[in-house]
């Protein structure tokens, strides 16, 4: 006797789990993303319920945001945008990267919106995926390295797209940060990308500009070279008052032309359910970036 969902719809066997994409059946769906589902449920069923599954601020978002969304559905932009993101919003972007970083970009080539940074993430790892250059027989390297303990995301999303997760151990006597030394003990020529998450979830750790600075340095070493730094920078305007504000990866001059900044309004403005996310980046990483979110989402929200 079949459970009551498959008594409802039928699941023939070419459609069964076991029959669909093996490499995404291997993967377990990240525990934070279950347990957050659930928190909903009963929260719609009118439970009391308090959620530290996600990391979602529990305040609403700034005043002139409810007025801007208020406005644009008055004003019906309610439409597709261009494909990379609503010009004006890439070149509000590109002013706050040099704002807060001194970094100049080019709006048209460097920056690309999608619907939360967890799809800028999603399609980066794509674009990194050796493809079907691995299955021709060309070595081409396939593994990322995860500093643990880690957003859930960063282990499980890597997989799905088929590449490997190396884990780095952090430690708690060490402030849970990676060194130099940590990142030399695990590195090989098979590392495609190292995700640093800074300031870090789950761990809460700011790294200094000069920590910064030491990775950077090892990042630069011939053997090391090779290998892209993704920069997930969600949380950097969340810290306590009056710490200093976080230093990008995206603005050593060490690493220039090979980190990919990956940040967004979910945490810094409370808009989460705006899903509005943006990478920074080389342009050929956004224009192949874009050409999977053309036909994946063909745009971000046009609210949001
Ligand atoms: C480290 C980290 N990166 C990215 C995200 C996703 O943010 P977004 O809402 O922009 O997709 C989260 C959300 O919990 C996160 O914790």
């Amino acid at each position: 006797m079949g459970t009551e969902d498959e008594d409802m719809v039928p699941c023939a066997p070419e459609l069964r789990y076991e029959a669909l994409n093996s490499t995404i059946g291997a993967v377990e769906a990240p525990v934070t993303t279950l347990l957050h589902a659930q928190t909903v449920e009963m929260m719609e069923a009118g439970k009391d319920v308090l959620s530290l599954a996600v990391g979602a601020p529990d305040w609403d978002p700034p005043s002139t945001v409810m007025d801007a969304a208020r406005k644009a559905l008055d004003d019906s932009k309610t439409g597709y945008t261009s494909s990379q993101g609503a010009l004006p919003l890439r070149q509000a972007i590109a002013d706050y990267v040099m704002r807060r970083h001194g970094v100049q970009v080019d709006p048209k080539q460097n920056v690309m919106v999608s619907n939360g940074s967890k799809q800028c993430l999603f399609q980066l790892l794509s674009a990194l995926a050796p493809g079907t250059a691995a299955r021709r027989g060309v070595a081409m390297p396939d593994e990322i390295i995860v500093p643990t303990p880690a957003w859930p995301s960063f282990l499980t999303m890597p997989r799905l797209v088929g590449l490997k997760v190396t884990r780095l151990e952090t430690s708690p006597e060490a402030g849970f940060l990676v060194t130099p030394e940590l990142l030399r003990a695990v590195a090989t020529p098979k590392t495609r990308a190292i995700i640093l998450c800074n300031p870090g979830n789950p761990t809460g750790t700011r790294y200094s500009k000069a920590q910064l600075e030491a990775l950077a340095g090892a990042l630069n070493e011939p053997a090391l070279q090779h290998i892209v730094v993704i920069a997930d920078e969600i949380y950097d305007r969340l810290g306590v008052t009056g710490s200093e504000p976080c230093t990008s990866l995206f603005a050593l001059p060490l690493l220039r032309g090979r980190v990919v900044m990956l940040n967004g309004v979910s945490k810094a403005f409370a808009m989460c359910g705006f899903r509005i996310g943006f990478m920074v980046a080389p342009a050929d990483v956004v224009r192949m970036c874009g050409k999977i979110q053309t036909d994946v989402t063909s745009c971000a929200s046009s609210i949001g």
